[in-house]
């Protein structure tokens, strides 16, 4: 099966990496105020994720001594690497007086601000550590977050947790697949290696240690699908401004059409509601502002009132989390989408770039 190198690279994995069919992720809280501790676990972390995404077990999962506990858990054996990729954020936390780490933190880097609509649960938000699992066997990313978790036990406690199934965007060479709401998602995401130059990766200035990583914002969205599902085709494409078969924009014929946001109808009004959600998003009206999208579905069952408990595990890569945060306060407060969707869940992490194989992630902060 597929698998990708994790030390040595230009940047870090699982992010312009072709978005694999299923994501873990999960945020810890860190129970330590010892900067040898975090040290320490960013260390074993890092040798870890090599192992990992090599597609080897974690140590053994069935010592030769039959009194020994295993140190791997052992459901991915024989799995292959999947193309598993692992990625490691650092949420604000880790730069406040607990570390002594306050002189390492980009000046771009905080806490995101409360943005309108947000209908956020604090057990679902925040988080000192974030891990991006991604494999196209969902197995193969819940073993390598269970095994971590085994590693940071005394260390980090988990905070919130997404089972993502099913990629929601699209990365180079790749086709579009479609979310939830039955929409193509992912037709106008970033692909280019320029693009991802200009708006992903972190170029080193104010703090060099960030060179080569980026900044990832993770929501939880929970979508109203039921509401959705009684919704008109018409008001379903007015929403997003595409088709929802071919993935055209109103004004086109094709998916990867150019969206004409100016064009009206004969009677004046624009083909593409200027509130629809790609209206909102698009550079176009965005003084060219783009963001690497690479979301996922989840679902957690059914709720408590018996509706399809589902949405989109939105996670999106840039040099800035402004860019994040200048795109949802417009579409906070004017996507047609906000009817159907509700922001439940919040975070925002420094991805830090690749280690040299004998180093590890973040080595250059202690
Ligand atoms: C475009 C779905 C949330 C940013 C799209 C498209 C769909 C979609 C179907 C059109 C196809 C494409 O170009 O990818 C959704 C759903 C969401 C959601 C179902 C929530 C459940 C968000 C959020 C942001 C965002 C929170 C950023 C704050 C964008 C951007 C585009 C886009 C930048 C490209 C617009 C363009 O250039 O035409 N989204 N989206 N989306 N979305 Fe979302």
């Amino acid at each position: 099966t597929l698998q990708y190198p994790f030390y040595g690279q230009a940047h870090p994995a699982g992010v312009a990496t072709p978005p694999q069919r299923h994501c873990l992720f999960m945020t810890f809280d860190l129970t330590t105020t010892d900067a040898s501790a975090l040290q320490s676990l960013l260390a074993r972390w890092s040798a870890a994720f090599d192992v990992l995404m090599a597609g080897h077990e974690l140590g053994t999962a069935d010592p030769d001594r039959p009194h020994a506990v295993p140190t791997d858990t052992g459901e991915a054996t024989d799995l292959g690497p999947n193309g598993l990729t692992l990625t490691l954020g650092l949420g604000p936390g880790v730069f406040d007086d607990r570390f002594g780490l306050a002189a390492r933190k980009p000046a771009k880097f905080d806490h995101l601000p409360a943005l309108p609509s947000d209908q956020l649960q604090d057990a679902l938000t925040g988080g000192d550590l974030s891990i991006q699992a991604c494999a196209d066997d969902p197995q193969v990313a819940f073993h390598a977050v269970r095994d971590l978790s085994r590693l940071a036990r005394g260390v980090a406690v988990t905070r919130w947790t997404v089972m993502g199934f099913g990629r929601a965007s699209a990365g180079q060479g790749q086709t579009t697949p479609r979310n939830l709401l039955g929409f193509k998602d992912g037709t106008r995401n970033i692909r280019s290696d320029a693009d991802l130059g200009q708006f992903v990766w972190h170029d080193g200035q104010d703090q060099a240690w960030m060179k080569g990583g980026t900044y990832q914002v993770a929501r939880k969205i929970h979508m109203h699908v039921e509401n959705w599902d009684t919704d008109r085709i018409e008001d379903q494409e007015r929403v997003f401004g595409r088709d929802k078969r071919s993935g055209a924009p109103l004004t086109g014929t094709g998916e990867f059409d150019t969206p004409d946001f100016a064009k009206t109808d004969a009677s004046g009004a624009r083909v593409i509601d200027p509130q629809a959600h790609v209206a909102l998003a698009a550079h176009e009206n965005n003084g060219g502002l783009k963001i690497l999208r690479r979301s996922y579905n989840f679902t957690d069952g059914m709720d408590e009132t018996g509706q399809i408990d589902a949405g989109l595990l939105f996670l999106a890569y840039m040099k800035d989390p402004a860019q994040f945060v200048t795109l949802q306060t417009r579409l906070g407060s004017s996507d047609a989408l906000n009817e159907y969707i509700s922001h439940v869940g919040s975070g925002v992490f420094a991805v830090p770039p690749t280690p040299e194989r004998g180093h590890f992630i973040g080595e250059a902060l202690f």
